[in-house]
C-alpha cells in the first residue's frame, strides 16, 4: 500500500479536449445512473459466466444460482455501521453479522508447527515464518473441497510487512532478518474447515508456502528470452509484493505482483535505464533493504543485470498440487500488477482484466487466442497465447482497446520484438496513447456483463479528464464499462459508477480511497477500501467495507476495519453463507494503536489477519 504512490509515467497522454464540459456530462449521466444502467446493461446476457460464487454457468466451482430478486426490491436490507463507530481499535460489524478471526500472521502452517502470538519482545526466526502463514493478507480466494461450504483451500496473498512490524527493527541487518522478510511475503495455500462452527486450519497435504526463494517458472512469448537471462545464469525464483488476485475457470489461483520494485536497490554505481525508470527502480528502494544483503536484489551487481525483468508478472498457482511450480504468465504483461479479474467471453476465450497500480497508470485486458477448454487439450495455456490491450477512454462514454503488439509499427520502431512489448507493458503502453488513470486497483466483473474498476486516488492530477473527473482526486471513484462483443472486442461504452466524494454527506455510505473490490451473482458490489478516509460528524473513519447494490446505486457500510489497517480481500463459500476478507498491517503494526486479533489492552503486536463474516439469521453476506 504505502509504495504505492510514486508516478513514473511521463509521457505526457493526456488525450482529452473539453474535459470540464466532459466531466459534467459525465456526472450528469451518473445522476440518472440508475435507470441507465439497469435498461442499458442488463439488456445482453453475459455469455459464459463461471465468475462468481454462485454463478448458474455448470464449472468446477459454482454450485448455487443467483437469487431472482422482485422488481423494486432491494438487494441489501442490512442495518449500516454508523460512521461514528467506524473507529477505534477493533473491527465493527453491521448488527445483522459476525464475525470471527482466522490465519493471524504467524499461525503454524500445519497444526504443531512453531506459533507466533505477537509477542513484542519476540519475532519468528526466517525458517520459523517459513512454517508459518506470511504477513500483509491481502487477495485471496476459496477454493471448495466437497460442495465446498464448510471445507476447501484457501489461497491468500502476503503482500508486504513493513521492517518494524516483521523484524521489530527499522531496517535488516542481515541475511537472516532478510530471510524472515523474505519469507513473510509471498502467498500461502491453506486447507481450511469449519469444525464445530468455528473455521480453522487444518493439517494437509495441500498446505504450502511460496515465496521469494521458491523456484518458479515462465510461461508465454517472454519465456526463455534473453530479457529474463542473468549473467550469474540463476535460475528462476519467487514470488513479491503479492497484492490482490484471480482465479481461471480451470481452478488455479492468480496471484499478482504489485511494487516489486520496491525489493530492489543499488550498493554500488548504478544508473537506471529507461525501463527501470519507467518501472519505479531506485539506488535506496522503499525501505526493505533486501539489496544490501541477497545481491540478487542489488541493482548494482553486474552479476545480476535483468533479475528485476523476472517480477511484476501474473503468477498462476495450483492450490491443489503443494509439488506444482508456480508459472509466471508474461502474455499478459508486465506491471504493478493489482489484480487479474477473469471472465470466459465470446467463443470460449479466457479475458482477463487487470489494473496497474500507480498514478496515471493504465488498466489492460488480455484475450485467449481460442476457446480455453480447446487451447488446454491440445497442451496450451489459455494464459501463454492471446492478445494484450491498454485501454483509451473517450470522453464522450466509449473506449478502445489498443492492443500491445509488435506489428503495430510505431511499436515495432520502440521494440525488437513481442517479448520487449510485454516485459516494458508500460512504455508500450505510453507509445500507444492509453489513458492515464487515478491509480487502477480492483476489477470486478458482474453478473451482467458490466465491469468495474477501482480508481483509489490520485492526489496529483492537475488536469480532469472525463474518465478522471476530479482533480486533484484525493478520495477516488470508481468506473464501469461494457465490452463489446462479449468481452473479446476492441471498442467499450463506459461510466463512472460512484465518485467517493459524492457520498459523504450520508451517515451509511461515507467512503474514500476504494481498492478491494467483488460483485456477487446477484448484482452487489463489494467496496473495500485502503488509505484516506472521509472526516464524518468529526470521526475520521476506519477503512471499511461496504456493499452496493448496483441496480439502484445505493450504499451501505457492513464493516469497519481498526485503526491504522486497510480492508482487502474477499471470497466466499459456493452458497455464500460465509465471507472471508482480510484486515491488512492493522495498526500499522503499532501495539499502542490496536492489539487486533488478541484482546485490546494485551499489548501484543497488531497481526494482519483475515476475517469471517456471516448473518446472524444464515441469510447470504451482503443481503
Ligand atoms: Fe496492493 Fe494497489 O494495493
Ligand atoms: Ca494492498
Ligand atoms: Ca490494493
Ligand atoms: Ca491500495
Amino acid at each position: 500500500m504505502i509504495h504505492d504512490n510514486r508516478s513514473s509515467n511521463r509521457s505526457g497522454n493526456r488525450p482529452f479536449q473539453d474535459v470540464l464540459q466532459a466531466r459534467m456530462s459525465r456526472r450528469n449521466v451518473l445522476a440518472r445512473g440508475a435507470a441507465l444502467s439497469a435498461t442499458g446493461f442488463l439488456a445482453a446476457l453475459a455469455g459464459d459466466r463461471f465468475l462468481d460464487r454462485g454463478a448458474a454457468t455448470a464449472t468446477a466451482k459454482g454450485s448455487g444460482t443467483a437469487i431472482a430478486q422482485a422488481p423494486g426490491s432491494s438487494l441489501i436490507s442490512f442495518t449500516p455501521v454508523p460512521a461514528a463507530n467506524s473507529v477505534g481499535p477493533v473491527p465493527t460489524i453491521s448488527s445483522n453479522y459476525q464475525f470471527d478471526v482466522l490465519i493471524p500472521w504467524g499461525t503454524s502452517l500445519q497444526p504443531g508447527g512453531p506459533e507466533y502470538n505477537g509477542d513484542p519482545n519476540t519475532r519468528p526466526t526466517a525458517a520459523q515464518q517459513l512454517q508459518q502463514i506470511g504477513i500483509g493478507h491481502d487477495g485471496m480466494w476459496l477454493f471448495p473441497i466437497g460442495e465446498g461450504n464448510d471445507r476447501g483451500v484457501l489461497a491468500i496473498n502476503h503482500e508486504f510487512g513493513n521492517n518494524v512490524h516483521v523484524l521489530g527493527k527499522e531496517a535488516p541487518e542481515s541475511l537472516e532478518d532478510v530471510r524472515l522478510s523474505q519469507h513473510a511475503h509471498g502467498v500461502s495455500v491453506v486447507e481450511i474447515q469449519k469444525l464445530n462452527g468455528k473455521w480453522q486450519r487444518v493439517n494437509s497435504s495441500k498446505n504450502r508456502r511460496i515465496h521469494v526463494n521458491t523456484p518458479v517458472t515462465f510461461g508465454g512469448p517472454v519465456a526463455g528470452h534473453p530479457l529474463l537471462q542473468t549473467p550469474a545464469g540463476n535460475s528462476p525464483k519467487g514470488t513479491v509484493n503479492n497484492c490482490a488476485n484471480g482465479y481461471t475457470p480451470w481452478g488455479t489461483y492468480l496471484t499478482c505482483e504489485e511494487n516489486f520494485n520496491g525489493y530492489f536497490g543499488a550498493t554500488g554505481s548504478w544508473t537506471p535505464t529507461e525501463a527501470q525508470e519507467r518501472y519505479g527502480f531506485s539506488a535506496e528502494g522503499s525501505g526493505y533493504d533486501w539489496h544490501k544483503f541477497d545481491p540478487r536484489f542489488d541493482l548494482s551487481n553486474s552479476s545480476y543485470t535483468k533479475e528485476e525483468n523476472r517480477f511484476g508478472w501474473v503468477v498462476e498457482i495450483d492450490p491443489m498440487n503443494a509439488s506444482q511450480t508456480p508459472v509466471k504468465r508474461t502474455a499478459l504483461g508486465r506491471c504493478k500488477h493489482e489484480n487479474a479479474e477473469v471472465v470466459v467471453g465470446q467463443g470460449g476465450r479466457a479475458v482477463v482484466y487487470m489494473g496497474d497500480d500507480e498514478r496515471f497508470d493504465y488498466i489492460y485486458k488480455f484475450v485467449s487466442e481460442s476457446n480455453w477448454r480447446s487451447m488446454q487439450a491440445r497442451g496450451i495455456s489459455p494464459l501463454d497465447r492471446g492478445k494484450l490491450y491498454v485501454a483509451k477512454f473517450n470522453d464522450n462514454g466509449t473506449g478502445e482497446w489498443i492492443e500491445l503488439t509488435i506489428n503495430n509499427s510505431a511499436l515495432a520502431a520502440r521494440f525488437a520484438d513481442q517479448a520487449e512489448v510485454l516485459t516494458y507493458a508500460r512504455i508500450a503502453a505510453d507509445t500507444v496513447g492509453a489513458t492515464p488513470m487515478d491509480r487502477p486497483e480492483w476489477i470486478a466483473a458482474a453478473p451482467n456483463g458490466d465491469i468495474y474498476c477501482t480508481l483509489t486516488n490520485n492526489t496529483r492530477r492537475e488536469e480532469p479528464d472525463a474518465a478522471n473527473p476530479q482533480a486533484p482526486n484525493p478520495f477516488g471513484h470508481i468506473i464501469k464499462w461494457r465490452d463489446s462483443n462479449n468481452h473479446v472486442g476492441t471498442t467499450f461504452t463506459w461510466d463512472i459508477f460512484v465518485l467517493a466524494v459524492d457520498t459523504h454527506d450520508t451517515d451509511k455510505s461515507a467512503f474514500g480511497s476504494p481498492d478491494g473490490l467483488w460483485s456477487d451473482p446477484d448484482g452487489r458490489l463489494f467496496i473495500e477500501t485502503d488509505g484516506t478516509q472521509p472526516e464524518i460528524n468529526g470521526v475520521t473513519l476506519n477503512d471499511q467495507m461496504l456493499v452496493s447494490d448496483t441496480n439502484t446505486g445505493e450504499i451501505r457500510r457492513i464493516f469497519s476495519g481498526v485503526t491504522g489497517c486497510e480492508v482487502t480481500g474477499i471470497t466466499v463459500t459456493p452458497d455464500r453463507r460465509t465471507m472471508f476478507v482480510n484486515l491488512q498491517h492493522p495498526g500499522d503494526g503499532d501495539p499502542s494503536l490496536t492489539n487486533f486479533p488478541a484482546p485490546q489492552g494485551s499489548g501484543k503486536i497488531p497481526r494482519d489477519a483475515t476475517v469471517v463474516i456471516t448473518r446472524k439469521d444464515g441469510g447470504i453476506v451482503g443481503s
